[in-house]
């Protein structure tokens, strides 16, 4: 079955063709980031008209790549939420014209389900894992049951883990998006060059809870209170005392539901699971089997839209013409949230 998965939630128009929920017969993505690099963030009125104009041209495109016509589709998806409306509906309204006007099935996917849902199509992953679900709108360590069946353990409760990256670099003029360059910087500074706070979350409430706000101020407000003497003060060392902290804040709450929970495997999905420091961290606990998506699959693209549809249509649900977008995920709360597309 070769689905069509169009992902348009925030700056990357991007379009991919998957068959069966595993290969990636073309997977195309055309990033937005040199227009919104200027404003150091995501603008979101150039995003929705960029959408616009690039829609049509990058589902060309994926056809084209993939050497098929929209005879040899078997169905269309779309992301409907959560993310910025106007880039939201710009994907999901194309992609619902395109089914409707070839009569074919349309199913509408929730972008979170489509990052845990990333590692799946280069990986064979059985159910239950522990979900690591990091991305600039998310910090989410949950229970994942099945594809759409996941139990959100802990969260953020403030910023998320990759928008602390962009901040602290809008704040020290590194440039758009900040956890790739953050990321990079790094490599070439010493993590010891500051001593950042670790957030004290207390109670059971947040035994799973992240918190990056403090962290966030301590390295844009408070750097000389948390700098070690004799380091000098660059953005490499900057960086890499940062990103140091920011996995340490991640992994000393999976870690703890690794330890609760008793799932040995982590999988890791969304922006900053492509983080290099997140990564080889990870890759020091061999009583943990991580598994992460191939770099290209971190980011936002077609392919995990499509990977999602697959088990939906498997089912025998699609959606209908009335779905609409939304820029939340009320499923993602808390507890046990069978996440509805
Ligand atoms: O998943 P994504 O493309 O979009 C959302 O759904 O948010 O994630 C984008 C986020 C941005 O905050 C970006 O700075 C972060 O992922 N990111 C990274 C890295 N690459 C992207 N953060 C840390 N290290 C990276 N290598
Ligand atoms: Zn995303």
């Amino acid at each position: 079955m070769k689905i069509l998965g169009i992902e348009s939630s925030c700056d990357e128009t991007a379009c991919a063709i998957v068959e069966d929920g595993r290969t990636i017969i073309s997977n195309v993505i055309a990033t937005q980031i040199p227009f919104h690099q200027i404003y150091n963030g995501v603008v979101p009125e150039i995003a929705s008209r960029k959408h616009a104009e690039w829609i049509k041209p990058v589902v060309t495109e994926a056809l084209k790549e993939a050497d098929l016509t929209l005879d040899d589709i078997d169905a269309i998806a779309a992301t409907n939420r959560p993310g910025l409306m106007g880039a939201l509906l710009v994907g999901l309204t194309f992609g619902k014209t395109l089914a409707w006007a070839t009569h074919k099935p349309f199913i509408a996917v929730n972008h979170m389900l489509g990052h845990m849902y990333a590692a799946h199509l280069a990986n064979d992953i059985s159910y239950p894992y522990l979900g690591l679900l990091v991305s600039g709108g998310h910090s989410i360590i949950c229970r994942v049951n099945d594809f759409d069946d996941i139990e959100v353990l802990g969260t953020t409760i403030d910023d998320a883990v990759g928008e602390a990256f962009d901040k602290v670099a809008k704040f020290y003029g590194l440039g758009y998006p900040g956890g790739v360059i953050i990321d990079k910087l790094a490599q070439n500074g010493d993590c010891k060059a500051a001593n950042f706070p670790m957030p004290l979350l207390k109670g059971d409430d947040h035994r799973y809870d992240v918190s990056y706000s403090g962290l966030k101020t301590a390295v844009i407000n408070q750097l000389d209170q948390f700098w070690v003497e004799g380091y000098p003060k660059t953005n490499e060392n900057i960086a890499a005392a940062f990103q140091e902290t920011a996995v340490k804040i991640l992994l000393s709450r999976l870690f703890k539901a690794v330890e609760d929970t008793g799932l040995k495997t982590v999988v890791a999905g969304g922006g900053v699971a492509a983080n290099s420091r997140l990564r080889s961290m990870l890759a020091e606990h061999s009583e943990i089997k991580c598994v992460f998506p191939p770099l290209k699959l971190c980011t936002d693209n077609g392919a995990m839209i499509a990977g999602v549809a697959y088990h939906y249509l498997k089912r025998g649900e699609t959606s209908p013409w009335t779905t609409t977008a939304s820029p939340r995920i009320p499923a993602f709360k808390r507890g046990l949230a069978r996440a509805s597309h």
